[in-house]
């Protein structure tokens, strides 16, 4: 009796999916074919569905997922991340779709977060190209490597708005403004995926951290947020909102407390906000046993809270597997409803069904796909353009840059021939087999015959040794030199004494920055240090080339050395597209998007600060004014900033009118004109300050940019459509409107470096 029966069922369920399937995009289909799958389901196997698993090594927690296989024969498995591969993928999904009673296939998802196995700049850098075509693409490339690779989601963009950049995550981020932040969210969502979600070069998108990660206590990771919701819906909730927008298929809730209550079990958050508010429709997971953490938290134990997190709002559980072992004794005992569980077990296999997982489970697993479409020349074209757009001209004196193919270049210092750490923190997919090549090799290949390279280390990472164990993780080995400093130091003066330029690799490790890789002390380590004053005081000059994942304090640097190219860390071709940069290929055109502080005392620092009562009017100490007795208000770089080895001119600001009246649109432009020697690309800004309200407002907020090229001698007229849309903020009662009065308009080069013209607006 038992083979006829099991025959039957399969044969049913293979035509229930593709008939019921057929229509991935028509929201009644996916409804009624939902409706039919869930009646035919257990509690158990509703629970089952939101579980989400780690297999693979690629662990961010204590925990690891247990007896993962048999776990997805009894259809306790509703996503599996960190397996990759055709073949492994289609295994374990045949473990599901074959063994499992219901067959319902699994999501396979990983940390795409810069790039697949083509690794692009990190997300800090990238977003310092303010560029959204070279973004999208970059997310586009990065969705098709995956989804060839078995992958069908990624727990990216990570839209975390900090100011903090003791934060090691604020590399993962897109810097401390929130509308520059929404429109790269939205840049990310629609490059991973597209316009049609199941299309198999596609893969869902998961905004994260929800909400208000970055603004963690101190700069250390996981640490407590406490924030007005003022700030919250002005300044932190924007980029979360456009990926919702932009109809991200998922959202990943964080590790830190909003108002008490961790994101993970906060109703407010889930389900008044994200969900009522902003109308979000798809799959809400945790962070990494963030279920349990709550636990730490104090919020009680674990069956205590992942009821607590299913009644927020919460449908998936990564890793901790609280919802798989405690909800149904929850259900018993009153403490969750059966329409809880419903709602998130609809809300897992919608996603399932958007992706057409229901039509074919094996979708993603094309070894012919795989073979051709990984890292192919074309991806690693593009991702050496998108690193030099990344780069960022912190200083050029002279101007030493760019190089000339000639002479003798030194190249030294810790990260001058380290190749394992230009793709930078959370590049799993990487293949540290073979990483990319080194700047050493990039240079020489660069120069060929026509220039001499010579090369000295100078200087470990960091003088203490357990400080570079510790970030040598993650396949990013930095090669210790064990002699004493001096000696290393000297050995790199003897090789800068036959150079005409010294070129000085400096800066962070890829993994002193990321999760948890908070520093108190961000400046570059003393090893370093002294390695740069000996190479300055040999009198030549000495261009910084700029390893790091967040801002760094240098004042010291900055002073002292001839240029600072500031590179992050560029991805798999980012060797070759720093030469590009030093030899004047390519122009950098990169603008910071997080401020470099003077020092960390300045922290939190960030453009759009409040006046105060008592602003300080001149540049120099004044008692009894907002400042410090010790270091300037202003940063060392601030937002926006960045050079070209061209220069550009602006002219005054011309608006269409000084008066304006309700929903009229104002035009305000100005003429950029190229005054240098080299073609080159501008980012012209435009920010707004609300002179007078009923709420005090930021002294300037960034409310347009636009990118242009300019040839040596050409100008051109860039405008700006300004609508009160861009004047619209959150009062103290939450109520999002603008208010009549006079509004000053500044369009400039940076947040500093601006020129502007008043308007009075009226309802
Ligand atoms: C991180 C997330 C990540 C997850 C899965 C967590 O520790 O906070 O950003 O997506 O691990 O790897």
């Amino acid at each position: 009796m038992k083979f006829p029966f099991r025959c039957f069922t399969l044969l049913a369920l293979v035509l229930f999916y593709s008939i019921a399937n057929a229509q991935t995009s028509d929201p009644a289909k996916m409804k009624s074919f939902i409706d039919a799958l869930m009646a035919r389901m257990t509690t158990e196997e509703k629970i089952g569905q939101l579980n989400l698993v780690v297999g693979g090594e690629a662990t961010t927690g204590s925990v690891v997922s247990m007896d993962v296989s048999s776990k997805i024969r009894k259809g306790q498995v509703g996503g599996i991340f960190s397996v990759t591969t055709p073949n492994r993928v289609r295994k374990a999904q045949e473990m599901a779709v074959n063994e499992s009673r219901l067959k319902i296939p699994m999501l396979f998802g990983l940390d795409v977060i810069h790039g697949y196995k083509t690794i692009f700049p990190i997300p800090l850098g990238l977003s310092c190209s303010w560029d959204m075509q070279l973004i999208e693409q970059s997310a586009r490339i990065a969705a098709q490597e995956a989804s060839a690779d078995g992958l069908n989601w990624t727990f990216s963009p990570m839209v975390d708005i900090s100011r903090d950049p003791r934060w090691g995550r604020v590399a993962e981020g897109s810097g401390e403004d929130p509308y520059l932040g929404s429109a790269i969210a939205k840049a990310m969502v629609k490059g991973y995926q597209g316009d049609d979600l199941s299309a198999k070069n596609t893969i869902m998108a998961c905004v994260k951290h929800y909400a208000l990660y970055g603004a963690a206590e101190g700069g250390r990771d996981y640490n407590t947020v406490d924030m007005s919701r003022v700030r919250m819906y002005n300044e932190y909730f924007p980029p979360y909102k456009a990926a919702v927008d932009a109809g991200v298929a998922t959202v990943m809730t964080s590790f830190n407390e909003i108002d008490g209550i961790p994101a993970t079990a906060n109703k407010w958050l889930i389900t008044d906000v994200l969900r009522k508010q902003w109308g979000f429709r798809g799959m809400v997971v945790s962070d990494y046993t963030s279920v349990n953490e709550m636990t730490s938290h104090g919020l009680g134990d674990l069956k205590t809270v992942s009821a607590l997190a299913i009644k927020a709002g919460l449908d998936m559980d990564m890793v901790g597997e609280g919802f798989l072992t405690t909800l149904q004794q929850s259900l018993k005992e009153g403490k969750v409803t059966m329409a809880d569980i419903n709602r998130a077990c609809r809300m897992v296999l919608e996603s399932k069904y958007k992706l057409g997982l229901f039509e074919d489970p094996y979708r993603y697993c094309d070894e012919n796909r795989a073979k051709n479409e990984l890292f192919t020349e074309a991806n690693r074209k593009q991702e050496r353009i998108t690193a030099a757009h990344s780069f960022v001209l912190l200083k050029n004196q002279g101007p030493v840059l760019p190089l000339s193919r000639k002479g003798s270049i030194a190249l030294v210092g810790p990260l001058a021939d380290s190749r394992e750490n230009l793709v930078g923190t959370w590049s799993v997919a990487a293949d540290y087999a073979n990483p990319p090549i080194s700047l050493l090799t990039a240079i020489k290949q660069a120069v060929g015959s026509s220039a001499n390279v010579l090369y000295a280390k100078g200087a470990n990472l960091t003088r203490d040794a357990d400080m570079e164990a510790r970030v040598s993780i993650f396949g990013k080995k930095m090669e210790r030199d064990n002699r004493p400093a001096d000696v290393l130091i000297d050995e790199a003066l003897k090789v800068a004494a036959g150079a005409d330029v010294i070129v000085a690799a400096l800066g962070e490790a890829a993994e002193m920055t990321g999760e948890s890789s908070s520093r108190s002390d961000i400046s570059l380590p003393s090893s370093q240090k002294d390695l740069l004053k000996a190479l300055v005081n040999t009198g030549k000059p000495v261009v910084v080339v700029l390893f790091t994942g967040r801002p760094l304090v240098l004042p010291e640097e900055e002073k002292i050395a001839t240029a600072i190219l500031n590179v992050w860390f560029p991805g798999s071709e980012g060797a070759n597209a720093i030469a590009d940069v030093l030899f004047g290929d390519v122009n950098p055109s990169g603008k910071l998007t997080a401020s470099f502080p003077r020092s960390v005392g300045q922290i939190p620092i960030y453009y759009s600060s409040k006046n105060t009562g008592r602003p300080l009017v001149g540049t120099g100490f004044e008692k009894f004014r907002s400042n410090y007795l010790d270091v300037p208000n202003d940063p060392l770089f601030p937002f926006g900033y960045g050079l070209s080895y061209t220069s550009f001119g602006y002219s005054e600001v011309k608006l269409s009118s000084a008066n304006l009246k309700g929903n009229q649109k104002l035009e305000a432009s100005v003429t950029v004109t190229n005054t240098g020697k080299y073609a080159g690309e501008e980012v012209v800004q435009l920010y707004i300050r609300d002179i007078v309200g009923t709420n005090t407002r930021p002294l300037k907020e960034l409310k347009g940019f636009r990118k242009i090229s300019l040839q040596p001698g050409e100008a051109k007229q860039v405008n700006f459509t300004v609508s009160t849309d861009d004047l619209r903020f959150y009062n103290n009662d939450l109520k999002y409107d603008w208010e009549p009065g006079a509004f000053r308009i500044f369009i400039g080069t940076n947040s500093r470096d601006t020129k502007s013209a008043d308007v009075n607006w009226t309802k």
